[in-house]
């Protein structure tokens, strides 16, 4: 059983051989709105990413640069950390593949399943793509033996192997993923890979000739092989959790009781361009060691440029660091949350990006400067004493929708309801006409301003998953120390909070700026 108390949530690992790009973005901002949403609720949340570091493509990226495979790691890896740096992710551990630990890991695994007799010596013969670090058959190629999956040339291969015995595994898994509906969601990815496994599941090619590829981590059984850089990047998820210690007898490492530790996962966030590996190879690699599987995968859609896969040679790769330093950290995770319906592939286009700015300009940070000015200008800055009730039913009513769709790892549409909430506060102000009320109603006055102050509250809450630098700026704007949780949002008093004025939280851009 799960504990609710505490979760344990992962993005993959990403390749340390390019530069981050909005793809990676997205993802990791998508698993940190989750884990900030969830620390919010209380819970102790435990969010892993990093760097894939070994392989062919990391052994050739190198070359390509005259550099050493593990000085590019360094540099690219620490690009990712700078990345995720400023772009507000709160992870509390960054993996890299390099690490001796997580080496000593990948060691102890295989060497578990050698001894349990799920590893078998084999030939291979087929087509290698190091592009996506998988292997083709002759009749999925493209013309001239391309890829299918991103078109550049595959290599053909014939070498010795070890082998996992996956396919002994393929009716377990069938059986897991019937009996655990939600186990991969959304639900038409757990069509898919259903329907994949209608087909006979070979075995799992887990090793590489240390001649061909030098860049690994070699097998303890086999010192001239390295493991296959997707069984190695899978076992970052244990590695990161402390469950397996590789230094202790081979029947005390951990294998058999994880129960002191974070393992298994409870959310692999991931794209669907690795749900097989995530959802085939993963689970079936952890039933041959005997450890428990992940409790739930969820796969998100593809960022795409007009109707165009992003890709280098087009240059039609989006920088969301670009973004972030003409528009800001906020704006850049806002857009991509709420223009993606969580699952489904989704656009980019300047226009679209302007369109969400403008949003949270006019709609959010235009309540939030008029609600505070009226304040300092009616009533010296202090919050007044009143009934705060003018909006109630509408901000307990977005709390539960943001709540139930947050559940659904809908956030599009809790980030939609929330912007709703500020919609519905703006049109409060219409009505109620705070200018003529300080007129001729000082009563009416205060409780509007109340409500409001209530109102930004909440606001200031909800969108803290997204938003958490300007909402963290708003938070003290309305005399509060810190950004509130939703259950504090509504018990926190207004009154004589003592608010004060400052710069847009969202000023005004220009279209060129997005292009
Ligand atoms: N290293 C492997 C993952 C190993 S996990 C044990 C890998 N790395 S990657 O650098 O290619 O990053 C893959 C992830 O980046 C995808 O799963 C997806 O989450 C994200 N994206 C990369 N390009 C993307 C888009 N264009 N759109 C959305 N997300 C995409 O695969």
């Amino acid at each position: 059983m799960s504990d609710p108390a505490r979760r344990y949530l992962t993005t993959p690992i990403y390749y340390a051989s390019g530069e981050p790009h909005i793809g990676h973005a997205y993802t990791t901002i998508l698993a940190d709105a989750l884990a900030r949403f969830w620390r919010q609720d209380g819970v102790d949340v435990f969010f892993l990413t990093g760097t894939d570091e070994h392989g062919p493509k990391m052994q050739t990226a190198a070359e390509e640069r005259g550099m050493e495979p593990m000085e590019l790691c360094d540099l690219m890896a620490g690009k990712f950390q700078a990345a995720w740096e400023r772009l507000e992710i709160s992870h509390d551990r960054f993996i890299r593949t390099t690490e001796q630990e997580h080496k000593d890991v990948v060691r102890a695994f295989v060497t578990r399943l050698h001894e349990r007799g799920e590893i078998y010596e084999g030939s291979y013969s087929g087509w290698y793509c190091i592009h996506e670090e998988r292997y083709w058959t002759e009749k999925d190629l493209g013309e001239d033996n391309a890829c299918p999956d991103c078109g550049r040339p595959t290599q053909h291969l014939e070498e010795k192997n070890y082998f996992f015995r996956m396919s002994a595994y393929q009716d377990a898994l069938v059986r897991h993923i019937e009996e655990n509906p939600d186990w991969i969601v959304p639900e038409i990815r757990r069509n898919e890979i259903l329907g994949f496994l209608r087909q006979p599941l070979g075995d799992l090619s887990i090793s590489r000739p240390r001649s061909r590829v030098a860049w690994g981590v070699p097998l303890p059984f086999d010192e001239d092989h390295v493991a296959y850089v997707w069984v190695d990047a899978l076992i970052n998820y244990l590695t990161a959790t402390g469950a397996i210690d590789p230094s202790a007898p081979s029947d005390a490492q951990g294998f058999d009781d994880v129960s002191a530790s974070r393992w298994p996962a409870d959310l692999h966030v991931i794209g669907k361009d690795i749900l097989t590996t995530h959802s085939v190879y993963w689970p079936t690699l952890l039933m041959g060691v005997g450890l428990p599987l992940p409790r739930q995968i969820l796969s998100h859609g593809w960022w795409v440029v007009g109707d165009t896969k992003m890709s280098k040679s087009l240059g039609n790769v989006v920088d969301p660091l670009q973004l972030r330093d003409d528009f800001g950290t906020d704006a850049v995770r806002w857009y991509l949350l709420r223009e993606m319906p969580t699952g489904s592939d989704a656009s980019y286009t300047p226009e679209r990006f302007l369109a969400r700015y403008d949003e949270l300009a006019n709609v959010l940070g235009n309540l939030a400067s008029r609600v505070v000015s009226m304040i300092v200008k009616y009533r010296d800055g202090v919050v007044p004493h009143a009934a705060a009730d003018g909006l109630d039913s509408a901000i307990t009513e977005t709390m539960a929708a943001a709540r139930s769709a947050m559940a659904e790892y809908k956030v599009h549409e809790a980030l939609a309801a929330a912007m709703d909430l500020a919609r519905t506060a703006n049109g409060y102000v219409e009505e109620r006409q705070p200018w003529t009320q300080a007129k001729e109603s000082p009563d009416d006055l205060d409780h509007t301003l109340a409500s409001l102050t209530r109102a930004l509250t909440a606001l200031c809450a909800l969108f803290q998953p997204a938003t958490p630098a300007k909402m963290a700026e708003l938070a003290p704007r309305l005399g509060l120390d810190s950004v509130p949780t939703l259950e504090q949002a509504l018990a926190l008093e207004t009154a004589g909070r003592a608010v004060s004025k400052g710069p847009p939280l969202f000023p005004r851009v220009e279209l060129a700026q997005a292009e």
